[in-house]
């Protein structure tokens, strides 16, 4: 006869050496499997007389309870041991010292861009956000740019797959002024509204970027003249570069959108820039064919515009002579305004 009691113990053993579920199954089938010990066992009973068999089978039925016992301690052991270790592996020490992340800096032009609207919203404007991607109405021919007219050449343009109602190729917008359109076919006098933005020209060299920002100006009711132009704009460079001590010429100039038309120059009066004219915008009266495509009558209503770089009133803001170090993404330059 087996002496099962040995056969416990050495199921007891194997099972506590199996160091992982694998090896534990593998033990299992030593004792419980086809041709494992008990099974064997067991198949010996049809052998014994009736008496002997109903003894023996219950002896091997409870060797066999047992060493279920000890397979089922051992797996839940095996298991837990298991949690434990990836518990610990993943484990937080909340102790150790933070690993910091370096706090990000508003961008220069951003800052302008935000200094701009503060100045502008304080004196009345609103401030309107339009597309980036633009129809050539918006952008040329609303503002008496009419296709074939030579003053189209004066921006090269980068077009986009995809055409608008007409037919016509999209481009990126290569000036804020389209935003005078989409806001005064919108809104009914007075308008006062400035738009800032980015826009995009075939263009690059040290103060000339592919890609630019702009802020548009719109002011239209009835009686907003040239002088009122000066004064706002005057009074605006004064707030954003905090100082009196600037020079401020409107100088002829010629854009379709608007007649009579000037370019706007500042000089500083002391600092690194002094001395030197800097052209900073284009501005002008709105023309009539302009105020009629805005849906405004040009015997009734008048007003300027003006549409002023915003990387250039940053370069001058930080006296910078090139622009290019802005659209670069070095931080040594960058950080040196957070
Ligand atoms: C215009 O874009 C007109 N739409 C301005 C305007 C608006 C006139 C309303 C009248 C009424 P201009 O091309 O001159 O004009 O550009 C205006 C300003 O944008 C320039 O004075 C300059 O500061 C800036 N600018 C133009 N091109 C670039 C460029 N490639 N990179 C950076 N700044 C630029
Ligand atoms: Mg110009």
């Amino acid at each position: 006869m087996t002496d099962l009691d040995a056969v416990v113990a050495a199921a007891e053993t194997a099972f506590e050496q199996a160091a992982e579920p694998a090896a534990l199954e593998q033990a299992k089938a030593a004792f419980l499997g086809k041709a494992g010990t008990l099974t064997e066992a067991l198949k010996g009973l049809g052998k014994l007389e009736p008496d002997q068999r109903r003894a023996e089978g219950a002896r091997i039925n409870a060797a066999k309870d047992r060493i279920e016992a000890a397979l089922r301690a051992r797996r839940e052991g095996l298991a837990a041991a298991t949690l434990d270790a990836k518990l610990h592996e993943e484990s937080l020490d909340v102790t150790l010292p933070g690993r910091r992340r370096g706090s990000g800096s508003v961008h220069p032009v951003m800052r302008t861009w935000r200094r701009v609207e503060e100045i502008f919203r304080s004196i009345g404007f609103e401030v309107a956000d339009g597309p980036e991607i633009e129809t050539d109405w918006y952008n040329f021919t609303a503002l008496n740019n009419p296709l074939n007219h030579p003053a189209r050449s004066m921006q090269d343009t980068f077009y986009v797959e995809g055409e608008d109602a007409h037919g016509l190729p999209l481009l990126l917008r290569t000036h804020t002024s389209p935003m005078q359109v989409r806001y005064a076919r919108t809104h009914q006098p007075p308008i006062r509204v400035i738009a800032p933005g980015r826009t995009y020209r075939v263009d690059s060299d040290a103060t000339h970027s592919p890609m630019f920002h702009q802020v548009e100006g719109l002011w239209i009711d009835d009686g907003i003249s040239f002088a009122d132009l000066k004064g706002v704009y005057t009074q605006f460079l004064h707030r954003f570069f905090e100082t009196d001590q600037l020079r401020v010429r409107f100088r002829p100039s010629f854009f379709p959108f608007t007649e009579p038309s000037a370019e706007i120059d500042m000089m500083f009066d002391s600092g690194p820039l002094r001395g030197r004219w800097l052209e900073i915008s284009g501005s002008g009266q709105v023309h009539p064919s302009v105020m009629r495509n805005f849906g405004l009558d040009p015997e009734v209503h008048t007003g300027f515009a003006f549409g002023s770089g915003l990387d250039r009133l940053t370069m001058l803001r930080y006296g910078i002579d090139d622009l290019r170090p802005f659209f670069e993404g070095d931080l040594r330059f960058l950080r040196q305004f957070a």
